[in-house]
């Protein structure tokens, strides 16, 4: 069953030798945060394994995938384009104009310089804070007020499942 908003993340400007673990991170948090995939523009695949290792192990659908033309995927895409981005409008002030809107979402995010035709095409270009931080924790915000914390409560369904637990480490291997 396909869910009413699908959500993707695309991550622009993967530079593997420097990258690799932000971008894992970009892909992780987008998928503990509720999104469905990760598209890079550059194969990499150290980041296609580790996410494909937690996918294996901790379950849920989530895909990544390599567009070396990002730029007629931008094109493509049929959804809303959301850039994430510190000269945006602010989070709190754009995100129920987001929220309104039905079908599926693609979340951009830089590396280095974002081209000025990425602000073009976006939908929305919004600012987590108009202060320079990072992509990881601007996809994390970004995802828990998209999805009104739900991305959080979402069942995996894993191999690997932990019992939450107030002073030890549990957790249910099948
Ligand atoms: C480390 S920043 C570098 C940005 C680069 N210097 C530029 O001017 O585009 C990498 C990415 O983090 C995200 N980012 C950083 N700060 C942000 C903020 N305050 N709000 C939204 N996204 C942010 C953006 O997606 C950005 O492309």
């Amino acid at each position: 069953v396909k869910r009413e908003k699908q959500v993707f993340v695309l991550r622009l400007s993967h530079r593997p030798f420097r990258d690799k673990r932000v971008t894992s991170h970009v892909g992780l948090v987008a998928r503990a945060f509720g999104a469905d995939g990760l598209v890079i523009s550059v194969e990499d695949a150290a980041v296609s394994r580790s996410i494909g290792d937690v996918v294996e192990r901790w379950g849920g659908d989530f895909s990544v995938s390599v567009e070396r033309d990002w730029r007629g995927y931008l094109k493509r895409w049929k959804g809303l384009v959301v850039h994430l981005t510190m000269y945006g409008l602010p989070l709190d002030e754009v995100i129920s104009d987001v929220q309104s809107v039905t079908g599926d979402v693609l979340v951009v995010v830089g590396a280095e310089k974002v081209p000025p035709e990425v602000y073009k095409r976006a939908d929305f270009n919004i600012a987590v804070g108009s202060q320079p931080h990072s992509e990881i924790a601007a996809l994390a915000l970004f995802l828990d007020r998209l999805f009104k914390g739900g991305g959080l409560r979402k069942d995996f369904e894993g191999k690997t499942r932990i019992i939450p637990s107030a002073n030890g480490k549990f957790a249910l291997s099948d």
